[in-house]
Order: C-alpha cells, then sequence, then structure tokens
C-alpha cells in the first residue's frame, strides 16, 4: 500500500518547509480536534469506547513519536482515571508476544495507521485484548479499519517527515479518552472535567503566545547546532516531552542528542556532562521543579550549559546561572505535554536550518514505516 498524504493537494502556504507550516498550525488545528470532539462540556467520541469501569488494564502500543505520545498518556490515565497502562514499542511488543490479561483494552497510536510494526501488534492482540482501540490521522488506514473503535486525531494532512502538529493531536485525542475514563470510573466529577475543558479550550491561545516566542528558541537552537551532543532531561509528564525532543533533534538535523527522566543522571548520564554538552531541560514550574531545579545545578556545577524551558515563574526561580532560558505561558500541569512539544520541534527546526539540513524530508527517512 502506498501512503496517500495528499501530498499533492496540499501546498507551503508561504512557509520555508511543511514543518514550519505544520507546527504553525496546530493551534488552528487543536481548536478544530476540540471542536470536533466536545459538545460543550461533554465528550463525544465516533463509535462507542469500552466501558472503562470493566476494564483493569490499558495496553498502548506504537512506534517514534507515536509512542511518546503514549508514554506521555500513560501519566494521564494513571493519575486521572487510575486505571493502570502499560506502554510498548511496537516492534518489541509483537515478538515478546506478552500474555493479554482478561479485560485489558488495546489501544494503538499511528499518524499513518500503516506502521508496519503497530499493525503487526493490533493483530497480535485481536482475539485476546477485551478490545481494540486506535488514534489515527488517516481514517481509512489498515490499522483505522481493523479496530474496534478508530478514534481520528484530526491533524489534517502531515507532509513533513517529523511530526510535529500529529504528535499535538494524538495527545489532545488520548487526553480525552483519559478524561472520558476518570469520569466514567468516578475519579473524577463532571464539575472537574469542564474545569479540564475549559483549560484545553484556552491552550490555542496559549500555542499562539508561545509562538511569538520563536525567536528565543531560535536563538538557543542556532547555539545548539553546534554541538555534537544534545542531553534533554524532564520529569513526569517531562520525560517523554525529553525523549520526543531528542528525537526532533535527531532525525531532522543529525545531531546526536539523548533523553534522560531528570532522576536518572545521577545514575550514569552526568558523567557526559562537560562545556560542550547542552542540556535542555523540559520543567514548567510544577510540583517537580524543585527536584529538577537541583539537578540543573549539579549539570551547571560542572560546567554544563542549561537551556531552560520553564514558565515565568520557573524562569524567576532558577537563577541567573541558566545558560538559557525559554518561557512559555504558564499552563494547567496537566496540559503541559501539549504546550511544550512546541519549543521541542522549534528548536529542533531551527538547528536543522542552522544545519542545513533537508527539514520536510530528513536522510534514510520516510513518513511512514510500512515495512520491518
Ligand atoms: C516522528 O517524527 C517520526 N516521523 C516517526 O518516529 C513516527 O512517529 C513513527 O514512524 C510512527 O509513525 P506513525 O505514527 O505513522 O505510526
Amino acid at each position: 500500500r502506498t501512503i496517500n498524504t495528499d501530498a499533492s493537494r496540499v501546498d507551503k502556504a508561504g512557509y520555508k518547509h511543511f514543518m514550519a507550516k505544520e507546527i504553525a498550525e496546530q493551534p488552528t488545528v487543536l481548536a478544530d480536534a476540540l471542536r470536533a470532539y466536545l459538545d460543550g462540556n461533554t465528550i463525544v467520541f465516533p463509535g462507542t469506547l469500552p466501558d472503562f469501569t470493566k476494564v483493569d488494564r490499558l495496553t498502548m502500543v506504537a512506534c517514534g513519536t507515536a509512542f511518546y505520545a503514549c508514554l506521555t498518556a500513560k501519566y494521564w490515565f494513571e493519575q486521572l482515571a487510575q486505571l493502570p497502562v502499560e506502554v510498548d514499542i511496537a516492534s518489541e511488543f509483537r515478538y515478546r508476544e506478552p500474555p493479554i490479561t482478561p479485560r485489558t483494552v488495546a489501544l494503538f497510536v499511528s499518524q499513518s495507521g500503516e506502521t508496519a510494526d503497530t499493525l503487526a501488534a493490533l493483530r497480535y492482540c485481536k482475539g485476546r485484548a477485551d478490545s481494540i482501540v486506535s488514534a489515527v490521522n488517516v481514517a481509512e488506514s489498515s490499522i483505522a479499519r481493523e479496530s474496534d473503535v478508530a478514534l481520528p486525531i484530526h491533524a489534517g494532512v502531515e507532509v513533513g517527515v517529523a511530526s510535529t502538529k500529529a504528535f499535538t493531536c494524538q495527545l489532545n485525542t488520548l487526553l480525552l479518552m483519559a478524561l472520558h475514563a476518570a469520569v466514567a470510573r468516578g475519579v473524577m466529577t463532571q464539575d472537574q472535567l469542564a474545569e479540564k475543558l475549559a483549560h484545553l479550550r484556552g491552550l490555542p491561545g496559549l500555542f499562539n503566545i508561545a509562538l511569538e516566542r520563536d525567536a528565543a528558541m531560535a536563538d538557543a537552537a542556532h547555539k545548539i547546532a553546534e554541538a555534537r551532543d544534545v542531553l534533554f532531561l524532564g520529569r513526569g509528564l517531562m520525560y517523554p516531552l525529553a525523549l520526543e525532543g531528542a528525537l526532533k533533534l535527531k532525525e531532522i538535523s543529525y545531531i546526536h542528542a539523548e533523553a534522560y527522566a531528570s532522576g536518572e543522571l545521577k545514575h550514569g548520564p552526568i558523567a557526559l556532562i562537560d562545556k560542550n554538552v547542552p542540556v535542555i531541560v523540559m520543567a514548567p514550574r510544577d510540583a517537580l521543579f524543585e527536584k529538577t531545579v537541583s539537578n540543573m545545578q549539579e549539570v551547571m556545577a560542572r560546567g554544563g550549559k542549561v537551556c531552560l524551558v520553564t514558565d515565568a515563574k520557573g524562569a524567576a526561580e532558577a537563577g541567573e546561572d541558566v545558560w538559557r532560558t525559554i518561557i512559555l505561558p504558564t499552563v494547567d500541569p496537566v496540559l503541559s505535554p501539549l504546550l511544550y512539544a512546541l519549543p521541542a520541534q522549534l528548536i529542533a527546526y531551527h538547528a536543522a536550518i542552522a544545519k542545513g539540513t533537508d527539514v520536510d524530508q530528513p536522510r534514510n527517512l520516510a513518513k511512514s514505516v510500512t515495512v520491518e
């Protein structure tokens, strides 16, 4: 099967790259996706979701950026809905053939809906899991067709090989599912849901404010582009975002980048730190911020250059030894992964421009890996 991205029908609308256009589209696309899923403070899914009061476990399977969306959603389903979640990379899951316990829902996330390993993992779960749910960007794709319920992420056609608006739209769809499960399982009240939905509706506006800070992100990116190795750090919901930031930088600027849970620094990675290794710390001023500040101080004490991505409060508390600070608008901590995807995308984008790589079609990569 060829992947029909309809790229022929999509133009760059004046942007230098499809990736730049797709990054800039996120406020609009997220607002549209919310309109598609919300009827007032009721979340409306196409098709019948599993009864989450009868679900013991959620197994989520994907590849690449979609896997990081699942990793993020693990925190949401566990913290908001108190539902145990396992997350797996599809190419590991399908060959490990894990036992699927009864009352397990299997959830597959894929922009293209054609990724070979993810489709194989879905087929492994067919007949074993209680039900097969997917979140896809191509309604008539194989993964959508073979799911009991296929949830559209409403990202619109994404041409850039590096996933941007599809990632934030995957997060949006998964968060809506987690909120739905939280209310269904009696862990969240309708009023608490209404508050979260109000914050979600405000997110496109925060994206627009953050997009205005592109110059600060570009400035940091141009310096980061000189490095041979880059480290991303994050805790909690920011850990999957650190992973996504490292992948974005790797795949379009070809700079080696790794991501670690901030708490892991002392268990080895801090040996990597010297003045030549920029360390990008993704850390809104949330409950974990103090711990992240101490991690940053450990890095700076060893000559490491810290680029802190945070909000105004975080910037004020971090002190002036930080090498670069990118300040985003303050956001509900639950929604921070969607907003913090933006600097991850723009740092990679501007670093790639500085390196002169092919931003939309990076070397060795395809938009969808339909073969193993
Ligand atoms: C992300 O920027 C990459 N393009 C890649 O990791 C991608 O997320 C992965 O191949 C999964 O693709 P899918 O969402 O179409 O299944």
